[in-house]
Formats: structure tokens, sequence, C-alpha cells
């Protein structure tokens, strides 16, 4: 069996239910979404043929399957706690909160039990196991726990290899072994990292999330050394297969794992996980990152020869002040200890110009301007579902302009280039597509697409930053829409 795939995830859906009992409560669910889409197409029928008569009783109506749903969730969530099984892990997944040459934290969630969970991990080629017991805390979901771990204390750029607890008393104490990479110490190493966003959970029955499983294998089969996930990943408000948040995101988690259990994951929040059905409070347990202002939002990490910021702008009225003066703090410091390159990465665009989600010119006016003044050398966000790359861009907030016209190749200095790369494998609720670029587009933008599903691959020593994008599109192979590199030899440094 594949150790990295999970158990639990029936293909062609992304709920985690089990064995027979999972099929027959998988059929018994899609009866009632089915019985409940009658039931809304009748009484909107009744509501529009009569509006004055029926208008009472199809609020009644809709009351009273709301109240249904709601009786049934919270019983299943009573029933998942007190007479829970001893379980296998699922939701395995990683990330860096501490130094990531030195460290990995290693994430997951078991049905039944907070007690007594641990990573049993060694470097590949050791005989010996260690073991780090992890803090549990009760998932915020339906029901089960989640376990959190640190292994600190590890060798630089090493492949580790790691099982996670399942609950005491199940089959087996340990899950599959997974292995993962701890980085590359200093920035005179290579890293390479992957950046989707807007993903989905695939298996959806409107079938708009038909990009999402091929771009989670054809970043598999690329093996970065860590994933920038920059938002909007469940869309419960619009997957029709959850009763409930907690299952929509633990169904996003068991998704994820063939990915996220052997490379970590560096994520940062959109509009779905705040602003629509999904809460803050839904994922901030689930999630781990470096530690940062408001509740870890944002954060920043320097991994070999890149810096990394993340930036909490779901929508606005984000970002703050407060969080402006820590985003210039954050590059200014970084510009101080000459780190070879500063990427930043939030939800919202700068420049976007679909006809879902454009960019918010407010976020532009607060951002765009920081990011001049400090030279960010790359620029990543989502959001709205297309391609959208900008040569790059000098100049003012009143007057910013193309550096130059040229398309691939870029030095150091010249100007920010900004990346909007989704959807990642989710198209738009808008039209069941993807965002429609609004033609003519300014002058700024260098390559756009809006025809498919996209995600990057970036490689990074400290001479060159080389960036490349891809598309899929219907069941073909990804094929390379962007390529772009940006060298270190900075205007500056140019002799006279
Ligand atoms: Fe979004």
């Amino acid at each position: 069996m594949d150790a990295s795939r999970p158990a639990r995830l029936p293909d062609g859906a992304g709920r985690c239910q089990t064995g027979r009992a999972g099929a027959q409560e998988e059929r018994e669910h899609d009866s009632l979404n089915l019985l409940e889409a009658r039931i809304i197409a009748a009484t909107r029928r009744l509501r529009d043929s009569a509006p004055g008569l029926f208008n009472p009783l199809y609020q009644a109506a809709r009351f009273g399957w709301l109240a249904f749903k709601r009786s049934r969730v919270i019983a299943r969530g009573l029933v998942g706690r007190w007479f829970a099984r001893a379980g296998q892990a699922s939701q395995i997944h990683l990330s860096w909160t501490a130094d990531p040459d030195t460290s990995v934290t290693v994430c997951w969630w078991t049905p039944a039990s907070g007690r007594n969970a641990a990573v049993s991990y060694r470097r590949r080629g050791d005989d010996a196991w260690q073991s780090r017991t992890a803090t549990s805390l009760r998932s915020p979901g339906i029901h089960g726990y989640l376990h959190r771990a640190t292994l600190a204390g590890l060798t630089p750029d090493a492949a580790i290899e790691y099982r996670v607890s399942n609950d005491p008393g199940y089959t087996t104490p340990f899950s599959d072994i997974h292995v993962t990479r701890t980085a590359p110490a200093g920035e005179d190493t290579a890293i390479d990292f992957a950046f989707v966003c807007d993903t989905g959970i695939h298996g959806r029955r409107d079938g708009n999330a038909d990009g999402t499983l091929r771009i989670i294998d054809a970043i598999r089969e690329q093996a970065p050394l860590l994933i920038l996930a920059a938002g909007d990943y469940a869309y419960a408000n619009s997957d029709t297969r959850f009763d409930a948040v907690g299952d929509a995101v633990d169904a996003w988690f068991e998704q994820m794992q063939p990915i996220a259990s052997r490379h970590p994951v560096l994520a940062q929040y959109g509009n779905h996980e705040i602003f629509l059905v999904e809460r803050f409070d839904d994922w901030a347990e689930r999630f781990c990152h470096p530690p940062g202002p408001g509740e870890d939002r944002d954060y920043s990490l320097t991994i070999g020869p890149v810096h990394i910021v993340s930036l909490f702008v779901p929508n606005p009225p984000y970002p703050t002040d407060e969080q402006l003066e820590w985003l210039t703090r954050e590059l200014e410091q970084a510009r101080e200890r000459d780190v070879p390159w500063l990427i930043v990465f939030q939800h919202e665009p700068i420049f976007g110009h679909g006809s879902s989600h454009p960019a918010v010119p407010e976020i532009r006016e607060k951002l765009l301007p920081i990011f001049q003044a400090y030279s960010v050398d790359l620029h990543l966000s989502g959001h709205d579902q297309n391609y959208e790359r900008s040569f790059p861009v000098t100049g003012s907030i009143h007057d910013y302009r193309c550096a130059t016209r040229e398309k691939a190749q870029y030095r150091k200095g010249e100007g920010v280039v900004y990346l909007k790369c989704s959807p990642g494998g989710k198209r738009s609720e808008i039209g069941h597509n993807f965002s429609q670029l609004q033609h003519p587009l300014p002058e700024v933008i260098a390559v756009h697409d809006d025809t498919a599903h996209h995600y990057a691959y970036i490689r990074a020593t400290k001479d060159v930053l080389e960036v490349e994008a891809y598309s899929l599109l219907d069941e073909g192979p990804a094929r390379t829409l962007d390529r772009f590199s940006i060298r270190a030899t900075a205007l500056d440094d140019e002799p006279a």
C-alpha cells in the first residue's frame, strides 16, 4: 500500500468514512442530499407560483429542513464523541513552525482519543527509532482529536522517516511510514517549492473541482521541498456533500495527505476560510506555521536563500494598519539581513482582471507602495480563478509601469513581479467556469490564461529565482504556460 495515500478517502469523493459502514453512510448522505434538493426545488416552485400565499409555507419548510440538518449534525457529533471506536490516523500533514533545516512539525487526526499520541521517527538509513510526544486537543470538527508534534534537532537536508500513532487499542499502533526532508541550511543552497490555492475538494457534484486531484498528483510527482498554499480550500458553502463545515475540512486534509505528508505546507487563509460559512477557528487549530501576529495569521520564514512572508489578506478590510506596520518592519529587516530573495504571498491579488473576482483597488493602494519600497522580488496570490503574471512593475501607486517588456529574463531590482496563479483545481461558482478576463488588459500584464487550472513551481538559488507555471485542462497532462527567471545581479551591481 502506498504509505502517503490516505487509507480512508474513497475515489471520486472527499468524504472521510471507512469500509462498509462508510459506504452505507455515504449512500444515506447522498439520498438525503437528493431529498434536500427535491424539497428545495418543490418549495421554490411553490414560492414562485404564488408568492403571497406560499411564502410562509416556503419559509417554514426551509426553517424545518435547516433545523433537521443541524440537529443531525449535533447528534452525529455527540455519538461520534461518546461512542467513537479506536481508529487509525489520517489527515497527516507537515509544516515548519521553527528552524526548517533542523525541525519539522507533524499534525494528524484520530477518531477516538487525545491520549498518548506520539510521532516515531528516524533519519533514513538509521536503525533506531526516536519518539516525540504530541500535544492533542479535540477537533473543532464534528468529532475526533488533533495531534501535533515538532521533531527538533534534525540534520539539515536529510530524509526523515516518520510514523504517527493511531488511537490506543487500534489494530496497529502506528500509521504507515512516511518520508519527508529537512531544508538545506544557509543561503548557498537550492530550494524549490510549489504554489497552489483555490483547490476545492475533488468529486463535487457540480463538477467544479475537476482539476483538484490532477494538480495534487502533478505536485506530488514534482516533489518540491515545500508547498505554499494561499487559501480557499474546502468551499464548504457550496459543496453539497457536506452537512457540516467540519466534515468538509476533514475531507480537505485527507485529500491533501499524499503531498502534505511529504512536503511541509505553509498555508495562508482566503475569504472562504474567514467570511463564508467557514470560520478562522475551523482552520486555525489544524494548520501550523511559524508564530506571528494576529494568532499567527501573518508570519514569515527564511528557507535557504529565500525569505517568505505570508500575509493575511482574505478580503477587505484586510490588511489592517497594524498588518502594514508589521509587513514594513518584516521587509525592512529582511533587506538589512541581505537575504537573496524576498517573496510575499497572500490570497487577494494585487493585479487581477477576471470577471469573477477582480483585484480590489483598496488592497493594491495599501500594499503596492510597500512592496515597491522594499523591492520584493516576487508576489504570489490567487482568488480570481485565472492566471495573470506581470512584467517587473516599477513606479508609485499613481504611476506604476513596466520596467521592461522582456517576457522571460529579468534582473533583481528591476521591479516587482506579481503572479496570480489560480485556480488550483476548483472553478469559480460564477458560471461554473474560470474567471473570464476582461480585455483589454493593462500593459503591466505579461502572461495570462483563463482557460485552465494552474499551479506554479519555483526554484531558488542565491544567484537565480526561476518560476514555471503550469496549465491543466481536460484530461491532458500539465503543460508549461509561463516560464521566467530573475537573476541576482542587481541593477545597482552592474559595472559602470
Ligand atoms: Fe477567494
